[in-house]
């Protein structure tokens, strides 16, 4: 079968001719119709995620659509083999979808939709009514938790970011402030602090020296010191590391917690999937994706979508 496929960290996947997976221990062939390439799946490829093995060759791909042997569509999430033609799944690690949704969407939306479904069902107690705060909100995960955030019941959204075009339209998907980080840092400081006066919970996608930026600006402005201040980290666009002031720690009830796969255990992953599921086919929620057939998997690595858009590898059409 055809898959695109990693020989070394530091070269794009190429497509080779390899043999067919193995379903073993209740593993399940699927036919897959789409698979994603998120920022997971890069990091995958390049063999920097935290998850790495370094074992190579690799076929990339955590997640996507496929079409199983009783002809059911089904979203399944595994290790990595999603960008081949056909993979191995466990269906309990699996959903089944209804006949007619788009896979091209399902496979773009799940990943970055998850990232805050979990955090804020299962990372931490989400109370409705909380004021959220958004670091990274132009992304494919930041414009999911805005969207999410609203869903499970956020009394106020203020949603950070840099691209204009994107800042402007997160109203749109429920952002009731917005920040634009691309400011003067002083400007961006006091955007940040009234922001952060009265915030409950910030879904962190950016990490590096924004977290840090971030608090130096929010805690000296808390309104009441010992509110809780629940600081998500989700994402590490801006660098994998952060020089946090240690007095944020102490001058307010700030608590750092993580969400991610180890953080949240495989088995309430699982059990969020279904319901992330419907909620995602529900059809309210907004998610660019672009298809492209598995022969072009090399280009599209290269050459991202410019406006941010979410690649779909295309092993097989539907
Ligand atoms: N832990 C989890 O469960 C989980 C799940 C899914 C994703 N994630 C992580 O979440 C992060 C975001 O994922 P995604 O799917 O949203 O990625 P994405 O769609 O590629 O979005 C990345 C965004 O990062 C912003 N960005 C890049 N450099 C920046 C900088 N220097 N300063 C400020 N913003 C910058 C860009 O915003 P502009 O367009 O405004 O420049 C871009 O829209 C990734 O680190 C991913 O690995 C974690």
């Amino acid at each position: 079968m055809r898959a695109a496929l990693i020989t070394s960290f530091d070269t794009p996947p190429q497509v080779a001719d390899i043999p067919d997976p193995d379903p073993q221990d209740g593993g399940e062939i699927v036919t897959v119709l789409a698979s994603a390439v998120h920022p997971r799946v890069r990091s995958q490829a390049d063999g920097s995620h935290y998850t790495t093995t370094g074992v190579l060759p690799l076929v990339p791909g955590i997640d996507g659509v496929g079409r199983d042997a009783r002809g059911n569509l089904r979203y399944f999430v595994c290790e990595s083999g999603a960008m081949a033609e056909r993979a191995v799944v466990d269906p309990r690690r699996s959903v089944v979808l209804p006949p007619d949704v788009d896979p091209v969407v399902i496979a773009a939306a799940m990943n970055p939709a998850m990232s805050s479904w979990i955090a804020l069902r299962r990372r931490i107690e989400f109370t409705p009514g909380s004021r959220v705060l958004i670091m990274g909100a132009t992304g494919n995960a930041g414009r999911m938790a805005i969207q999410i955030a609203r869903r499970l019941g956020a009394g106020h959204v203020a949603a950070a970011g840099r691209d204009p075009q994107k800042l402007a339209a997160l109203p749109g998907l429920g952002a009731d402030t917005v920040i634009d980080l691309a400011r003067d840092p002083q400007q961006v400081a006091l955007d940040l602090a009234a922001a952060g006066r009265e915030v409950d919970v910030v879904l962190d996608y950016l990490w590096g020296p924004w977290a840090a930026n971030a608090l130096r600006a929010i805690v000296p402005a808390r309104e009441d010191d010992t509110q809780a201040l629940t600081w998500v980290q989700i994402g590490s666009i801006t660098g994998p590391e952060s020089p946090l002031p240690s007095a944020a720690l102490r001058a307010c009830n700030l608590r750092i917690v993580g969400s991610g796969q180890g953080s949240v255990s495989p088995r309430d992953i699982l059990a969020e999937l279904p319901g992330l599921a419907a909620e995602v086919m529900s059809g309210g929620y907004e998610i660019d994706a672009v298809p492209v057939p598995l022969s072009d998997v090399t280009a599209a690595w290269e050459h991202p979508a410019s406006d941010g858009a979410r690649t779909v590898i295309v092993p097989t059409a539907s």
